[in-house]
């Protein structure tokens, strides 16, 4: 479950790398964000230095260390004859407005703006992941569930939207703060600013080492949600075997296993995180002291009037807020790296191969299969044994066998869903591997054991893909030669009633008539049927086979049966036992030369 649980710093350096190489279309509003950050925290320091402004007016100490705000008041209002106390009642309050006002534009701007950028960044992340998705290779998929796919694309793309957006907002807010406050520590005595250095080192030490742990947990907890949403997704989609055969109780413990998991995986970063902020408030609390101690010096104190004394310890005091939300931030920052590793890693899935190259209008549909053998990745036996055949434009060819004798397979590799081991097919007289996969793709129509259904109209479930600007008539009459014609008409509203998921309120004898329909609109030179018409009742499946049988002349047309009286008339029957074609010929011979065929034939089914 835990695949990978390194923390190295160079692959940390790739990762901000590549993350800000999303963040570069978006520079100038970040520019702008930055900036309205830069005016926050300025205005935050220039807050602190107001205070020496109000007590030095008080009238002790020259006017000369009145501070930055006074200096700047003095310069676009000049007081004149006025006393110190009377200009300072007036000029401080203004200034207090107007730096407050100044602060929460900049606040509203760097985070609103730094909004802009995170969202744009997870809703690229999230579209290039579906795209990769959409791209990958049928392994991929072979090796992945559904729910953990899922779950990176909305937990795992909102985790890293976590760390792009709420971490870095506050950490340049907060940082930005830090960064002024200390420069203006600096700037008013900077003997006293030391102590903060002294502790600074210890602070670093906690994050670092804060943040290691919460790496880890954080890819455990990614990994868990996968584990929650695949649960959940098989479960859900399950209803009547889990009621039937009393699978909830089995499902309930995994689910609770997997929820668990992810429970105590948080609860280990909360942990990790609550005790993190204390002992860094410890930390500055020991600063905090020692300043107190030093600033009551008096060969400190000499040269320090009262009012930039306060200015001082309230912006010592005011580095605590900062720090603490920032130590706060490394649990996102960190579950974000997490999930942009994962994220990034699944982005570098290759897509399907192709290195065709050869354009295809519409094929002949001249196929040779020659000593085709294929082995699944990670399967012990060979699912097809030097397989040689071919199919004519115009000929229909049926393949017989057992379950599991790699009928399917074989259309999987004739549709170059895998590449086969050895051996080769061509089309046309050229290895498939050499034309476009697009252009190859398109010169087959299927129709699988398993009919997908999309929640769209009936009409669009037909006209599907390429297929969508298909004619109303060609739709119906695609929909007749189906024979699905009559439960549509049967339905609310029709060709344009809406499916349900997976065409839920379909039998399944009406989905595989969709499927079919489908595949008839495509008018493709290559029909591939596997098992097309097992969830029709006899009569519907030599109906559908007559319209199937109908049509354009030069199709070439595999036919993958489950009852072998649906294919007596094929031009050649191939009988495949274990990935090895046991005979072949016409239904008579096969019938007077296997035996295997002839017992299957007297069952009525392949599955003999
Ligand atoms: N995705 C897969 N990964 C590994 N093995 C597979 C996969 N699909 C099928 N197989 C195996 O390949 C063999 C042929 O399967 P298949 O072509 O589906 O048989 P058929 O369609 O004739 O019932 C079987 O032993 C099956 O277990
Ligand atoms: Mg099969």
């Amino acid at each position: 479950m835990i695949d990978s649980e390194k923390t190295n710093g160079q692959g940390d350096l790739v990762l901000y790398k590549r993350l800000l190489g999303y963040v570069v279309p978006h520079t100038l509003v970040f520019v702008v964000s930055v900036a309205g950050f830069l005016i926050y925290s300025l205005g935050n320091v220039l807050l602190a230095d107001l205070t020496q402004f109000l007590l030095d007016s008080l009238g002790e100490s020259t006017p000369v260390s009145l501070g930055l705000v006074a200096s700047a008041a003095h310069w676009v209002w000049p007081p004149g004859d006025k006393g110190a106390l009377d200009y300072a009642r007036l000029a401080v309050p203004i200034a207090a407005l107007v730096l407050s006002f100044g602060r929460a534009m900049g606040y509203f701007v760097g985070n609103y703006f730094m909004n802009i950028v995170a969202r744009s960044v997870i809703h690229t992340l999230r579209t290039e992941l579906f795209g990769t998705l959409m791209r990958a290779p049928k392994a991929y998929y072979d090796k992945h569930s559904t729910g953990t796919l899922i779950s990176k694309l909305t937990f795992n793309v909102e985790q890293v939207s976590g760390a792009a957006s709420d971490a870095l907002k506050v950490i340049l807010r907060e940082g930005l703060t830090i960064v002024a406050l200390v420069s203006y520590m600096l700037y008013l005595n900077w003997k006293l600013s030391l102590i903060f250095f002294a502790v600074a080192p210890a602070i670093g030490l906690v994050v670092v080492i804060v943040g290691r742990h919460f790496r880890r947990y954080s890819r455990r907890i990614q990994d868990s949600m996968g584990s929650v949403t695949q649960v959940s997704g098989e479960s859900l989609g399950a209803f009547d075997v889990l009621r039937i055969f009393g699978g909830e109780s089995n499902q309930i413990k995994r689910f609770d296993n997997a929820s668990f998991f992810n429970r105590n995986q948080s609860l280990k970063l909360a942990l990790v995180e609550a005790i993190s902020t204390p002992v860094i408030q410890t930390l500055l609390a020991f600063a905090l002291g020692a300043l107190f101690w030093f600033s009551l010096d008096p060969t400190i104190l000499a040269g320090f009037s009262a009012g930039s004394l306060v200015a001082f310890i309230t912006a010592a005091a005011q580095l605590g807020k900062p720090v603490k939300t920032l130590s706060g931030i490394q649990s996102i920052v960190q579950r974000g790296l997490a999930a942009a590793e994962d994220v990034f890693a699944q982005l570098d899935t290759p897509s399907e191969v192709d290195r065709g190259t050869t354009p295809m209008g519409r094929a002949r549909g001249f196929i040779e299969i020659e000593n085709l053998s294929f082995r699944y990745p990670g399967a012990e036996t060979q699912a097809l044994k030097n397989v040689s055949f071919q199919i004519a434009p115009g000929e229909t060819v049926a393949l017989v066998g057992r379950s599991g004798s790699g009928k399917s397979t074989l259309a999987q590799l004739l549709l170059r869903f895998y590449a086969p081991d050895a051996g080769e097919i061509r089309l046309d007289d050229l290895i498939i591997d050499e034309y476009r996969l697009r252009d190859y793709r398109r010169q087959f129509a299927v129709v699988s054991q398993a009919v997908e259904l999309f929640s769209d109209t009936v009409r669009n479930n037909i006209a599907f893909g390429s297929l969508s600007d298909a004619s109303y008539d060609d739709v119906i009459d695609a929909a007749r030669c189906a024979h699905a014609m009559e439960f549509i008409e049967r339905l609310p509203a029709g060709l344009d009633t809406v499916l349900g998921d997976q065409g839920a309120g379909l039998s399944g004898g009406q989905r595989q008539r969709l499927a079919i329909a489908r595949a008839l609109l495509k008018k493709a030179p290559v029909l591939i049927l596997d098992e097309a018409t097992s969830a029709l009742d006899g009569e519907s499946e030599r109906a559908v086979q007559e319209a199937l049988e109908a049509g354009p002349d030069q199709r070439a047309t595999l036919v993958i049966a489950h009852r072998l009286s649906t294919i007596e008339n094929a031009d050649r029957i191939i009988l495949l036992d274990q990935g090895q074609i046991l005979a072949q010929g016409s239904h008579q011979e096969l019938l007077a030369t296997s035996a295997l065929y002839a017992s299957m034939y007297r069952q009525g089914t392949t599955e003999g």
